[in-house]
């Protein structure tokens, strides 16, 4: 019988009344239920954080560290039992589920060794009125309180404990709310913070659709932080209900590969093809569009489609490159945007099919901005190529995107690399790769409606802090 996974709350497993069953997105498969938690379980979640949040603020830095570092060996322990649980979850190949898992641990030691070494300051007075020469300031950093973490279907693991530990290391207590795609395995990865022996009330965790408890869970005063990734609406609702609250959004995206006419070819199509299809492009910064000067498209495009042909099409324990997407509505909505592109004359490289929520993956050529395929996010297995006449005109396409996650530019010319970096309206410009997170001590962050703040473990951890300045004068 399938498993009734329950919610971690002030150091209990509980169930709720009402349950949501979750299936396997590739055949169906029930892997087990978890709680829909109501308001007033989710007010039990607050207050117990909340009362736990004293006694872990007041743990030094390695004594919080060293729970994280026992969830970092756990998590490298258990990363196969999670990664199995993982891929048929959200249909996600399993070596890389399991990816997932390890670079999770990862990410939770360098927040644990990040933490150690988080120090003040001490500013002197004399710079403004000749009076201010005696003021001394000493500026420390405190935890910002409640931090309410949610994560995405694509990366429930991985992009919840990427907030947490800064979170936890930093002296905040976490409610964690995972995707209700990807709730079981955010219930597993809430199974290791309690193995690792958190104090009850410090990491809770709350299940539930977005749709009907989101915006109780994020208007709740009791929240201090909201650290969301997940898609724009949902990020910019979120925005507007956090009122003074600071937050934390990383969103959606529409990554160019601007191709340059002097550009290594075969390695650009190569990570085009990784950046842009890999988890049936399912990634916030998958490459979503290829921006190619004339003189060396057709070279590119031949390139790409190459490479396309090599990927495998099929399910998420067979590792297949190409796995159904995450339900129906999702491959509704690519194939809304397929449909468009066909119809408004874009060349179909290599073909789409449909077989549920399995879709082959489909390179467009000659796309044109009047396409919606030019400026949405399939978040699907769909790659427009968009040809240009110069760099100027790429540089212009691509910022006209409502987006500004990232960019790449394949190009020899180094100097001409950073000019164009420097206008490209976006968090990050890779230089000859693919788009792409990381590494995880980078800062990840978006510009316009891809996001607001800036994570990496560093900047994560400062943003869920804030400063505290004592000032005293000496004699
Ligand atoms: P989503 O539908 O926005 O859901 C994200 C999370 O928000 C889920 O946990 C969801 O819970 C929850 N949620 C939904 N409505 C809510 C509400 N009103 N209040 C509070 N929480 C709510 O996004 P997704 O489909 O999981 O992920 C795909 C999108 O995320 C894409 O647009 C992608 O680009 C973006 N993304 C961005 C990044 C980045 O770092 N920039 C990374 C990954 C993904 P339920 O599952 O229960 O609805
Ligand atoms: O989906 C959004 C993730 O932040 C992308 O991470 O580039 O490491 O796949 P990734």
């Amino acid at each position: 019988m399938p498993k009734q996974y329950k919610n971690y709350v002030n150091g209990e497993w509980k169930l709720s009344d009402n349950e949501i069953t979750i299936y396997a997105p590739a055949d169906g498969e029930e892997l087990g239920s978890v709680p829909a938690m109501s308001q007033e379980e989710v007010d039990a979640v607050y207050a117990s954080s909340k009362a736990a949040l004293p006694a872990w603020r007041a743990l030094s830095y390695v004594e919080r560290a060293s729970y994280l570092h026992k969830v970092a060996d756990i998590l490298v322990r258990d990363a196969e039992k999670i990664g199995a649980v993982l891929s048929k979850e959200v249909a996600k190949g399993y070596k890389a589920a399991v990816s997932e898992v390890v670079r999770t641990a990862d990410i939770v030691r360098f927040a644990a060794e990040e933490g150690v070494r988080m120090q003040g300051e001490v500013l002197e007075g004399g710079s403004f009125e000749a009076a201010s020469k005696k003021k001394i300031a000493v500026v420390r950093r405190e935890p910002v309180g409640l931090v309410l973490a949610i994560s995405p279907f694509n990366y429930p693991v991985n992009l919840a404990a990427s907030k947490i530990a800064p979170a936890l290391i930093a002296g905040n207590v976490v409610a964690f709310k995972p995707p209700t795609q990807g709730s079981i395995s955010g219930l597993l990865l809430a199974e290791v913070f309690v193995e690792a022996g958190l104090p009850a009330g410090v990491f809770n965790t709350i299940t539930g659709r977005g749709s009907v408890i989101g915006d109780y869970i994020v208007e709740h005063e009791a929240v201090n932080f909201i650290n969301f990734t997940g898609s724009t609406p949902v990020g910019e609702r979120i925005g507007k209900m956090a009122g003074m609250r600071p937050i934390m959004l990383e969103l959606g995206g529409k990554d160019s590969a601007i191709v340059l006419e002097d550009a290594d070819l075969e390695k650009a199509a190569k990570d085009i093809v990784a950046g842009g299809l890999s988890y049936s492009g399912q990634r916030c910064t998958a490459v979503k569009r290829v921006l190619v000067v004339d003189s060396v498209a057709d070279e590119l495009v031949g390139l790409v489609k190459k490479n396309i042909e090599a990927l495998s099409v099929g399910m998420p324990e067979e590792d297949a490159d190409i796995t159904p997407v995450i339900d129906d509505n999702s491959a509704d909505y690519i194939e809304g945007l397929v449909k468009d592109a066909q119809e408004k004359g874009a060349t179909e490289v290599t073909p789409f099919k449909r077989d549920g929520k399995l879709l082959t993956p489909t390179l467009f050529d000659n796309v044109t901005t009047d396409m919606r395929l030019a400026w949405e996010e399939p978040f699907g297995p769909v790659l427009p190529i968009i040809r240009v006449s110069s760099v100027e005109e790429a540089i212009e396409i691509s910022n006209k995107s409502e987006y500004g996650l990232q960019a790449s530019v394949f190009t020899n010319d180094f100097p001409l690399a950073f000019s164009i970096a420097e206008k490209l309206e976006v968090g990050t410009v890779h230089i000859n790769n693919k788009t792409q997170r990381g590494t995880d001590n980078f800062p990840f962050l978006g510009a316009k409606k891809s996001g607001a703040g800036t994570q990496g473990v560093k900047y994560s951890i400062e943003a869920m802090t804030t400063v505290k300045s004592v000032v005293f004068d000496i004699k």
